[in-house]
């Protein structure tokens, strides 16, 4: 994009298990500048090396450790009218009033929070699968005549799966069954006491599987006027807590419309590219692996920067044209914080800001 001037961004929930993954990979971002961290009372007014318990294996970048963290009532006000990207890492029940006062003073709001995602006027983007469903965004600002506007990236294991989908649309999906084995990190830094989970699994992820069976539909679906058109195919869903720190592995069976061969879809996959090449866009979104005990989280997770998925053990299923195979992708990186990320570069690449 040759010289442009940077972009300064900042954090709702910055000290949290999503917020610190910006932090993390916020720091050095060619287009990007941090310029606020916000967090709550209980961390308002100190600096961010004192109140963020920094718990990502690499140190925690020398700016951000010194920023004062601010508290949410600074948001939209004039003090930080100089933020044009607000990354949202917040608990879903304070994200929308504050997500929305910074839209309507000005901002571009990238959320990974569930709040937003689902309303008509909002895009739900995975820049590989939908950048076109941006165009929402003047709908939006239209609708709720506001200065700024909200976008949402999907929920983690919403996007690992959706990403795998994405080349098989063309072979008429008629229905996903999923199961899930989600990382610890997805639960936050203080979700889940290791007590609960070491030498467990937890058959049960609050509000998880009905996010799986919605919002791939709409991030599959199609845009037609100022309306998205759900993609024609069901998703039932099943999710598990596994004693596993970063990445999500899943289980799919496919089942399509018509006769398909695991050689074909493993063609698909491999044939999968995207024409998003902004700085956070993997080279390959879709990785396969053809060992036969591929993907792993442990080894599979840091593919692409943390921003690919791989698939694996892709053969064919027991019911009528139906293929299964596993899906891995890391949750705080391509699931979360990257995903937001990818997505506000996104915006720069197609002059939204
Ligand atoms: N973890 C994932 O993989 C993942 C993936 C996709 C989406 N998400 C979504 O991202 C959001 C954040 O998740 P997380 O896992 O990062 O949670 P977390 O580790 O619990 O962090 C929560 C953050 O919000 C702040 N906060 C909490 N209560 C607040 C309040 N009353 N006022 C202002 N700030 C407050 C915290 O600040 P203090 O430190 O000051 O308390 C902290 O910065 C959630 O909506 C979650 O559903 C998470």
């Amino acid at each position: 994009m040759g010289l442009m001037r940077k972009r300064k961004v900042g954090i709702l929930g910055a000290t949290g298990s999503v917020g610190q993954r910006f932090v993390q990979l916020l720091d050095g971002h060619p287009w990007f500048e941090l310029g606020a961290l916000f967090a709550s009372e209980r961390s308002a007014g100190k600096r961010y090396k004192e109140v963020a318990k920094w718990f990502l294996p690499s140190e925690m970048p020398a700016e951000a450790a010194e920023m004062v963290v601010k508290s949410l009532d600074d948001v939209g006000t004039s003090e930080n009218e100089d933020l044009s990207i607000m990354f949202s890492a917040l608990p879903g029940e304070i994200a929308s009033e504050v997500e929305k006062r910074c839209a309507r003073a000005g901002c571009a709001v990238s959320s990974n929070v569930a709040v937003h995602r689902m309303e008509k006027d909002v895009p739900l983007v995975i820049p590989e699968i939908n950048a076109d469903h941006l165009a929402l965004i003047e709908e939006q600002k239209s609708r709720r005549g506001w200065d700024g506007f909200i976008i949402t990236n999907p929920n983690c294991s919403t996007i690992v799966m959706a990403l795998s989908l994405k080349p098989l649309m063309r072979y008429g999906i008629k229905a996903v069954h999923v199961s899930t084995m989600q990382a610890v990190s997805g639960a936050g830094y203080a979700g889940l006491p290791s007590m609960a989970i070491l030498d467990n699994v937890i058959p049960f992820i609050g509000r998880e599987e009905e996010k799986m069976e919605s919002e791939p539909l709409k991030i599959l679906g199609t845009l037609e006027g100022n309306e998205i058109r759900n993609a024609p195919f069901t998703v039932c869903a099943s999710c598990h807590r596994v004693p596993v720190i970063d990445g999500h592995t899943m289980a799919i069976w496919a089942n399509f419309a018509e006769s398909v061969s695991a050689d074909e879809i493993k063609e698909a996959f491999k044939n999968f590219t995207s024409d998003i090449k902004t700085p956070f866009a993997p080279e390959k979104p879709i990785i396969v692996r053809e060992e036969q005990d591929r993907p792993q989280p442990k080894l599979d997770r840091d593919a692409g920067n943390g921003m690919s998925v791989s698939v694996g053990r892709i053969r064919a299923g027991r019911m009528e044209n139906e293929i299964k195979y596993i899906v891995q992708g890391h949750n705080t990186i391509r699931g979360a914080s990257g995903a937001s990320i990818l997505n506000a570069e996104v915006l720069v690449e197609r002059g939204y800001i």
